[in-house]
């Protein structure tokens, strides 16, 4: 039973890298960072994010998460990835989300062979013993040209553009910080993953360099 775990940077490519794998190989693929994701948005819907205790309404939120919800483009708004980063260090939260990408991939290994999680801490800490580890990085320019391209907005204006560029530049900058400088699961590659840097590279080499890794290595059963 095969494991990938992918873990990376904010728009590193981890995401497209794990989709892409997942139909390649026919395993099933956890998007681990809508989990949290879909925590903040509904802390943001429910106007409960400035609380005190925000970390017991975080977990209430989180027990009753099923990953059928967990598609939508709200999910994917700047403001909701900020707030997952946040709420991102509540260790007791983390425990909870820990419990279903486990039972995730235990219950897709069973049946389908293996699965693919991509997130922050997959290789460190959901699945520790994963046949595969990649950890996927790119300089922050990069990333953030990625991100505006994902949001496909016309401008009028180069300096309007510029000026969301430079915006989504300092979000992701802010966003790596908190990510790696957390005591819980903090962002930092596994000892045993491959570090791939994405800045010079399209999507179907990244996928070409990391299936000619599965492929050419033994894995265990
Ligand atoms: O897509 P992007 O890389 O921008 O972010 P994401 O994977 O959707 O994750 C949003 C936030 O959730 C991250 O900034 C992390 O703080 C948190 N996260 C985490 O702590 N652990 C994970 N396994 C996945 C996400």
């Amino acid at each position: 039973m095969i494991e990938i775990a992918i873990d990376g940077t904010a728009a590193s490519g981890k995401g497209t890298l794990a989709k892409k794998l997942a139909k390649k190989y026919g395993f099933p693929h956890l998007d681990t960072g809508l989990l949290y994701r879909k925590v903040a948005f509904e802390l943001i819907n429910q106007k409960t994010f400035n609380l005190p205790n925000l970390e017991v309404i975080s977990c209430n939120i989180a027990k009753k998460i099923s990953f059928y919800e967990l598609e939508g483009i709200k999910l994917r708004s700047e403001k909701t990835a900020k707030l997952a980063s946040s709420i991102a260090s509540f260790p007791k939260l983390r425990k909870i989300l820990n419990q279903k990408q486990i039972e995730f991939a235990n219950e897709n290994k069973e049946k389908f062979g293996g699965c693919i999680l991509d997130g922050r801490d997959i290789g460190t800490v959901i699945l520790p013993r994963a046949n595969f580890k990649f950890f996927i990085n790119a300089s922050v320019e990069v990333r953030a040209k990625r991100r505006l391209l994902e949001k496909n907005i016309s401008f009028l204006h180069e300096k309007d553009e510029k000026c969301m560029l430079q915006s989504l530049i300092d979000d992701i900058i802010k966003r790596d910080n908190l990510d790696s400088n957390r005591l819980a699961s903090p962002l930092v590659p596994a000892k045993d993953a491959h570090i791939i840097d994405t800045s010079l590279i399209n999507p179907e080499k990244l996928l070409s360099i990391v299936s000619n890794i599965i492929e050419g290595s033994e894995h265990s059963e």
